[in-house]
């Protein structure tokens, strides 16, 4: 098993596809079957306790390769032509953007963090959502944060903050109520050390939210190819062992991506 999740791993060099690739398929007939709530299938449920220490092994595994440097991502270094892929009008169809905010149960005096906001998509929905609180939108990318700034700015979104992270350290700043990652944690080459630093600035009680692409979604969805999708257990199970705690994962509000909740305890 460790070998396979290695294999992948090396496969995944390419999480997104390139904005001159064609947009992936949205056709609604490619969206998988839903058998029921994953917390409510008592097969699935004991199927996956089962499987908890595995889980554990490949998420020891993915992380120890990861800060062996021996995973690249590539990188998102112009915003302009990156725009037309993640704020594509289609893209709403399956991201459901306004159901995950909503799924933050957001106030509106809170502090949240989009960590990897790219062209600034869910930026400026969780700024909406904050009017008299704050956004934190981090990217390792020096051309995101400038484009999420203007963007900002010419949104009239005065409550958004700009911060240009680094690799293993996102450079937030303390007393988090929510932190929001979508799309991304398969592009974190150290998430140990990127979301130790997370947990430290969330506020004891405070939310992280990992949003990504389901590992059994169709090859052709949206997103990165299947190889180097990283399943919600795993994230689970990474995230715990950082200390955080495992309150739920939702796999049904959204047809391709799971959405994993977790809290540091109060
Ligand atoms: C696929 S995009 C997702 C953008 C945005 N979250 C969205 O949903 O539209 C991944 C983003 O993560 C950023 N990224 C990758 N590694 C990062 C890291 N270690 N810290 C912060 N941002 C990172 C990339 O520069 C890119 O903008």
């Amino acid at each position: 098993m460790r070998n396979a999740v290695i294999a992948a791993i090396a496969l995944g060099l390419v999480g997104c596809n390139r904005p001159s690739d064609p947009p992936a398929g949205h056709d609604s007939k490619n969206m998988p079957g839903h058998t029921g709530p994953e917390g409510h299938d008592h097969e699935a449920s004991k199927e996956r306790a089962f499987h908890a220490q595995e889980h554990e092994e490949q998420a020891q595994a993915f992380a120890d390769h990861r800060g062996r440097g021996h995973h690249k991502h590539h990188r998102f270094t112009n915003a302009a032509e990156w725009t037309a892929q993640f704020d594509s009008p289609d893209r709403a169809v399956w991201q459901k953007p306004d159901e995950v905010v909503a799924a933050l149960k957001l106030t509106p005096g809170m502090t949240v963090a989009d960590l990897g906001a790219g062209t600034g998509y869910f930026t400026m929905r969780l700024a909406k959502a904050v009017p008299e609180g704050r956004v934190i939108a981090n990217d390792l990318e020096p051309d995101m944060v400038k484009w999420i700034g203007e963007r900002a700015a010419k949104e009239g979104l005065a409550n958004v903050t700009t911060v240009e992270g680094a690799s293993a350290d996102p450079k937030l700043p303390e007393g988090l109520d929510v932190a929001l990652m979508v799309d991304t944690y398969h592009h974190i080459d150290e998430p140990s050390r990127f979301f130790g630093k997370v947990r430290d600035a969330l506020k004891p009680g405070g939310l992280l939210v990992v949003v990504d692409f389901k590992k059994d979604a169709p090859e052709d969805a949206p997103g990165p190819p299947a190889a180097m999708r990283v399943d919600d257990a795993i994230v689970a199970a990474h995230l715990q062992k950082l200390g955080l705690t495992h309150e739920r994962t939702d796999r049904e509000l959204l047809p391709y991506q799971y959405l994993v909740f977790m809290r540091k305890p109060g």
